[in-house]
């Protein structure tokens, strides 16, 4: 019997920590010959998980340029997954998630009418505009798909209401959790010397992460001040920011906190075993992140979200995490409280994950293994 070919599509960082745990599951059974196809819409943040989780793609697109635009993506990723597909015929393609890889990688396969597998399917903000264009890349793919593996039984109601057949919706966890068991580590020593300086045990230390598009501009001013008003109100605190490689938020944030090194602590993004490991150690994170919302509340910290909306409201409904929107006032309010409140700050602690059990790429391989007939036939 031929082995199922399966090829993962994917190019920015959240993708590849997804997706990794899975890669390697399909690269150790043998019912299964794994192709990796990576777009590199990120490049040092898709290597370095590459690297981690010794993931060797046999195509790199290697398609990012300082300033893409998402049409620049687009269009070389629907060109580049076309081609490899045309050359390696697989009988499965899967895409992650809501970026322009998932929807161009998707749109190839579909246009080849080889089935797609849609992993992380079914998040929804119900706003098509925010986040921008993650929402509308997620409803995109989840048409063209086959089958539809839904993190949550939120997920696959959101599915199921718009017409998805049930029969064709898994609801798997999320490969998240798979990834995060993989790498926190009570005893993780950091490789980043600015982490071993840093004062855990006597400080708060806020994690602080953004990059959303919606938040460019206003929003991000906006962060960026409350953060400057926080540590000037509270004495004990510190914040770590791994800054994202997008050029504009490190631009503003050096503007921003060039007077506050001792206290604001801006480094390059971190590997995922070492940020992983930060994020058990900190206070609190503030992020504007997907896939932090989903890791922090298994870590049992609390996140504040800078957003006025989610597609992940599990956290929020466990209570680890709270929208705390982009106004500056809400945020400063917001983490005052977690910062000053023992009380709040507990009830916010509380280790609750309803994101997965650490098997969601088990479930999902043999999901495949299982509609390989369908898969083999076509569509
Ligand atoms: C992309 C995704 C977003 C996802 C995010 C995760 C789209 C449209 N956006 O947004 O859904 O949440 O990734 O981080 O698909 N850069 C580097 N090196 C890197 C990575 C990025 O220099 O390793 C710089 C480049 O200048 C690049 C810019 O960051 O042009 C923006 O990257 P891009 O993929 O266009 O958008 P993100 O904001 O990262
Ligand atoms: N992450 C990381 N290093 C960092 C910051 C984040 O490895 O310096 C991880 C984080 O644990 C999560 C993922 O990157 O798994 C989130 O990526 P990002 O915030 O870029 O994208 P999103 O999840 O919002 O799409």
């Amino acid at each position: 019997m031929n082995k199922i070919k399966v090829m993962s599509v994917f190019g920015t960082r959240p993708e590849a920590i997804k997706m990794a745990p899975l890669v390697k599951k399909l690269e150790n059974d043998e019912r299964f010959e794994s192709i990796v196809c990576v777009t590199a819409q990120h490049r040092e943040m898709l290597d370095s998980v590459l690297e981690m989780f010794k993931i060797k793609p046999q195509y790199d697109l290697n398609i990012m340029a300082h300033g893409q635009t998402i049409i620049d993506i687009s269009n070389k990723v629907l060109k580049g997954v076309d081609e490899v597909i045309k050359e390696c015929k697989p009988n499965i393609v899967l895409v992650h998630g809501d970026t322009s890889t998932t929807l161009n990688g998707a749109l190839a396969a579909f246009y080849n009418k080889i089935p797609v597998g849609h992993v992380e399917a079914g998040l929804r903000s119900y706003d098509i505009y925010s986040p921008f264009p993650e929402e509308a890349n997620r409803k995109l793919t989840g048409a063209i798909a086959t089958l539809h593996f839904a993190p949550t039984k939120t997920n696959e109601e959101n599915l199921l209401s718009e017409g998805i057949n049930k029969e064709k919706i898994y609801v798997t966890g999320n490969t998240v959790i798979d990834a995060l068991l993989s790498v926190v580590d009570n005893n993780h020593v950091f490789e980043e010397m600015a982490l071993n300086n840093i004062d855990f045990e006597n400080k708060k230390i806020i994690l602080l992460t953004t990059h959303r598009r919606e938040n460019w501009g206003v929003p991000m001013k906006n962060i960026f001040s409350a953060i400057i008003e926080l540590v000037n109100q509270n004495e004990d605190v510190e914040v770590v920011f791994p800054m994202h490689k997008n050029p504009s938020i490190r631009e503003l944030a050096y503007t921003y906190f060039n007077e506050y090194k001792q206290r604001i602590h801006l480094i390059e993004p971190l590997e995922y075993v070492e940020f992983a490991n930060l994020m058990a150690k900190v206070y609190l994170i503030m992020t504007d992140s997907g896939g932090i919302q989903e890791e922090a509340p298994a870590l049992g910290k609390p996140v504040m979200v800078l957003r006025t909306e989610t597609e992940r409201p599990e956290a929020v409904e466990s209570g680890t995490v709270k929208l705390a929107g982009i106004e500056k006032d809400r945020i400063v309010d917001v983490a005052n409280k977690l910062i000053n409140y023992k009380e709040a700050y507990k009830t916010m602690t509380q280790a609750a994950n309803p994101y997965g059990d650490g098997m969601a790429c088990s479930r999902i391989i043999e999901v495949i293994a299982e509609k390989v007939h369908i898969l083999r036939g076509g569509i």
